[in-house]
């Protein structure tokens, strides 16, 4: 069967694309990584996508005169390589409504807490300021809303006494790292249906344990 043609969209680091990078080089993954895009020329990611031998390009925000001609740049160059969907992956523009409806159910986001809570920036900082117990990713079907939109996978990892924002990032992007490749598969299987502003799953099984946090010591 074909492979859907993916791109991903980054700013910085690329970690989040290495994650997809390899779930795509496992035989049989339904997805290919057809085209990283960056808005930066100075992207870590842009190295990994060399290194592997996928196609790259940059498109600097700044080189264009308004947001939308910064978007038509971009939907030319996804079209003419064929994308079929988009993975957001630290990609730091906001988008225009009509980008986003322009992709609409064919664009995904990782976001760094257990969407509805802490959208936006500085999610780990709020989280502790909070004194949450659980924190999380969210990988999310892009609507017009920031960190808003049909919900594909979460992934939930606890805060621990003495955390802080950068012991609980590196915690949450472990996770990040086994929930955007699984949302990817499941995308890619056709299996995500979206109905309403809700996502139905096929075939798949809630995580059914009880996580509790602090743990009940006298059960330990
Ligand atoms: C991740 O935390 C992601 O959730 C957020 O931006 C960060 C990108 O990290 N949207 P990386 O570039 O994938 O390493």
């Amino acid at each position: 069967m074909a492979r859907l043609k993916t791109a991903v969209l980054i700013s910085g680091r690329g970690s989040n694309l290495e994650a997809l990078m390899r779930a795509c080089a496992e035989k049989d993954f339904p997805a290919e990584i057809a085209l990283v895009i960056s808005n930066r020329a100075d992207a870590g990611g842009l190295d990994h996508a060399k290194r592997a031998g996928i196609a790259s390009a940059i498109v600097p925000h700044k080189d264009y005169p308004s947001r939308e001609a910064f978007e038509a740049a971009l939907t030319k160059t996804l079209e003419a390589a064929g994308i079929g969907l988009i993975c957001l992956a630290g990609f730091m523009r906001l988008l225009t409504a009509s980008f986003v409806e322009h992709w609409r159910d064919r664009m995904i986001n990782i976001h760094p807490s257990l969407l509805p809570a802490f959208p936006g920036l500085d999610t780990h900082a709020r989280a502790l300021a909070e004194g949450v117990r659980f924190v999380g990713c969210t990988v999310h079907f892009v609507r017009t809303e920031m960190d808003h939109g049909p919900i594909i996978v979460q992934a939930a990892v606890p805060v621990l006494p003495g955390d802080d924002e950068a012991t609980l990032a590196a915690r949450v992007l472990t996770a990040e790292h086994r929930a955007y490749p699984l949302a990817l598969r499941l995308v890619a299987e056709g299996r995500v249906k979206v109905v309403g502003e809700r996502t139905e799953i096929a075939g798949t099984s809630g995580g059914g344990a009880i996580l509790l946090n602090p743990a009940d010591d006298r059960r330990a």
